[in-house]
């Protein structure tokens, strides 16, 4: 499967993160490091993301080899206007096969509340459809309303909750997650 390297939608721009440089690695890590105690509490990788070196990495390894071999397709999310980098979505797990894959997202605090990313995964959706998927899947810890509230607004079904299915990076507790779905003619 290819995907765009820009999806541009009504205040937003989706891109590729390519080429990699570091002034965009330094971008991308000043919005992670202004947002970390947010970030933090759901994304495990965002303690491990101490210097800009740590997000170039990021970029070199697994962005650029996930476009490569087309296992994935992380982007990042600009607004339209002023071309402000606001933080990044990622369709990932791509099964070939079985036609699915998932989303991922995270948005800079001064992003939040905004609608941005209900648009940034109608965008993403509407063109992973269109290019082949029949199922996409948004997967988030049952405690985190905002990600929750995301794909109930974007009109994902919850098929189930996973009891105690991994274990939370901060408590160390098991915990639940969602699972939640969307199929190509639910569109
Ligand atoms: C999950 C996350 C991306 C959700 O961000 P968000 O801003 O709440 O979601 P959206 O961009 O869809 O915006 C929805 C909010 O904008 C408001 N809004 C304002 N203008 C809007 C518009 N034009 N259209 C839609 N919603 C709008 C909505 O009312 C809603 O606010 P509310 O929840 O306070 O009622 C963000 O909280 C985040 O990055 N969290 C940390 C990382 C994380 O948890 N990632 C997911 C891991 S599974």
């Amino acid at each position: 499967m290819e995907m765009p390297e820009k999806i541009i939608a009504n205040r937003l721009i989706l891109e590729r993160p390519y080429p990699v440089t570091f002034k965009l690695a330094e971008e991308m890590f000043a919005a992670v490091d202004l947002s970390r105690q947010t970030l933090r509490l759901w994304l495990p990788w965002v303690d491990a993301t101490k210097t800009v070196e740590d997000e170039f990495s990021f970029l070199v390894t697994y962005c650029s080899d996930n476009w490569k071999n087309k296992s994935g397709f992380p982007y990042i999310i600009r607004k339209k206007d002023t071309n402000e980098f606001i933080g990044s979505i990622d369709l990932m797990k791509i099964n070939e096969e079985r036609k699915s894959g998932e989303i991922g997202y995270w948005l800079s605090d001064t992003a939040v509340g905004a609608g941005y990313m209900q648009e940034a995964v109608h965008a993403l959706e509407t063109e992973g459809f269109a290019r082949g998927l029949n199922r996409i899947v948004i997967g988030n810890d049952t405690r985190n309303t905002r990600s929750v509230n995301v794909a109930m607004r974007c009109g994902y079904h919850l098929d189930g909750v996973m009891r105690q299915d991994r274990i939370d990076h901060i408590s160390q507790q098991f915990v639940d997650s969602n699972v939640f779905s969307k199929l190509k003619f639910e569109l």
